[in-house]
């Protein structure tokens, strides 16, 4: 009876345009598909905005602790740096910091890397440092789980000779998925608490129209990232930075690298199919897709919906993938392009193994031998 009370409410609170101010605890008992729209039709969905980063493993190239010196001791819990401390709970009264073993020889590599498990839209990568900012940091990205990696953005305040980039360059359409190198961000000061924060579509025309740019849902495609400390601030700097004083490779200061926190600000990518990702049997995140489509990233289109190519949901279409039209005849079908073009890009889809003696694109003829019983519906097993 209560059940049946809910409904009704549901439904015309529905009707009546307003779900917004439903009581929560209904909203529960039923919550709404995303994916769908009031009316059941296909719209664009996308996962909540996530920290990627939390809670994921991180390989650090460098370690401190390990052999213990006093102020690192990777035994010792209250003096351990582990590189689990830069994607744990971080808050202000309780920063725990990774920390690379102390460097003797500049300048030294220490590379931070993060698989974050499958292909998210990353929209930002942002350090809060613990030491003071390194002088040259390069951030990559990898889209194939590690096996190539694409450089993302450097900081340096020596572009140029650091990464062969120009400090300042015009982002423009036709290199807009390039790594830009920038010379802010790189100030010795503050010596901790600092932070990098890289933002993926910042500056890049055609951040406006997302939708239609290939180019950019590509460049925000990240599998892995990685965090390059090229070289360390060196206090000695102090007062002869960007004079282009060649400091060599012979420099004796110690130094360390240490991160209070790395963060990948981003969605789970599932091209506008799924609303959220979830595990599945082999514990590996994939998208829990909609709209007929499946793979790990909603990628493609479920068999027997190969009617129409897939495609990526955009904000005025879902572009959901359509079943083949077999009139309950067969099981399987195949896309053809010619045929989709002939029918001004509608449908393509042709039906294979026609079951109960049909034949045709849509098993909507009668094999040769068989006539058509006009009292049974062209669905009927026995038409
Ligand atoms: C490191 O920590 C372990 C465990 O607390 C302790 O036994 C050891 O003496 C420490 N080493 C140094 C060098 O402090
Ligand atoms: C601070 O964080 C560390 C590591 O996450 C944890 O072990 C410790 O209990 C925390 N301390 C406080 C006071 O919350
Ligand atoms: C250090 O990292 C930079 C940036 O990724 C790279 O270009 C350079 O080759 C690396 N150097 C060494 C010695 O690995």
């Amino acid at each position: 009876m209560e059940v049946l009370q809910l409904l009704r409410l549901l439904l015309t609170t529905a009707m009546l345009g307003l779900s917004q101010t439903v009581n929560p605890f209904v909203a529960q008992q039923t919550p709404p598909d995303p994916c769908y729209d009031e009316s059941g039709a296909p719209r664009r969905c996308i996962p909540e905005f996530v920290n990627a980063a939390f809670g994921k493993e991180v390989q650090a190239s460098s370690t401190c602790g390990k052999p213990p010196t006093r102020h690192c001791n990777a035994s010792d819990p209250r003096r351990a740096h582990p590189p689990a401390y830069l994607t744990d709970l971080n808050t202000a009264s309780n920063m725990t910091c990774w920390r690379s073993e102390t460097l003797h020889h500049s300048p030294q590599n220490v590379t931070l890397t993060l698989s974050l498990g499958k292909k998210f839209e990353v929209v930002y990568v942002s350090l809060q440092f613990c030491s003071p900012r390194p002088e040259s940091t390069a951030i990559l990205k990898s889209m194939d789980y590690g096996k190539t990696w694409v450089p993302y953005q450097y900081y340096s305040s020596q572009c140029r000779k650091i990464y062969g980039k120009p400090s300042k360059a015009t982002v423009t359409k036709q290199n807009e998925q390039e790594a830009l190198c920038t010379d802010g961000l790189t100030d010795l000061y503050p010596l901790t608490g600092g932070l990098i924060a890289f933002s993926t579509l910042d500056g890049r025309p055609s951040a406006q129209d997302f939708d239609s740019s290939p180019v950019l849902q590509d460049w925000v495609t990240a599998t892995d990232i990685r965090v390059v400390f090229s070289r360390p601030h060196l206090f000695r700097d102090l007062g002869s930075r960007d004079t282009g004083e060649e400091e060599g490779g012979t420099s004796s200061t110690p130094y360390y690298y240490a991160v209070g926190e790395l963060q990948v600000g981003g969605r789970c990518k599932c091209n506008g199919h799924a609303a959220r990702c979830v595990k599945d049997k082999e514990q590996k995140l994939v998208c829990d897709c909609k709209h007929n489509t499946e793979g790990p990233e909603c990628d493609r289109c479920k068999p027997f919906h190969y009617d129409r190519p897939w495609q990526r949901a955009s904000a005025r279409e879902a572009n959901e993938c359509l079943a083949c039209n077999c009139n309950l005849h067969a099981r399987r079908c195949r896309f053809n392009m010619e045929l989709y073009k002939l029918s001004g890009r509608k449908s393509g889809g042709v039906c294979l193994n026609c079951r109960h003696n049909t034949a045709g694109r849509h098993c909507h003829y009668c094999k040769e031998g068989f006539y058509r019983d006009l009292s049974k519906s062209i669905t009927d097993r026995k038409a």
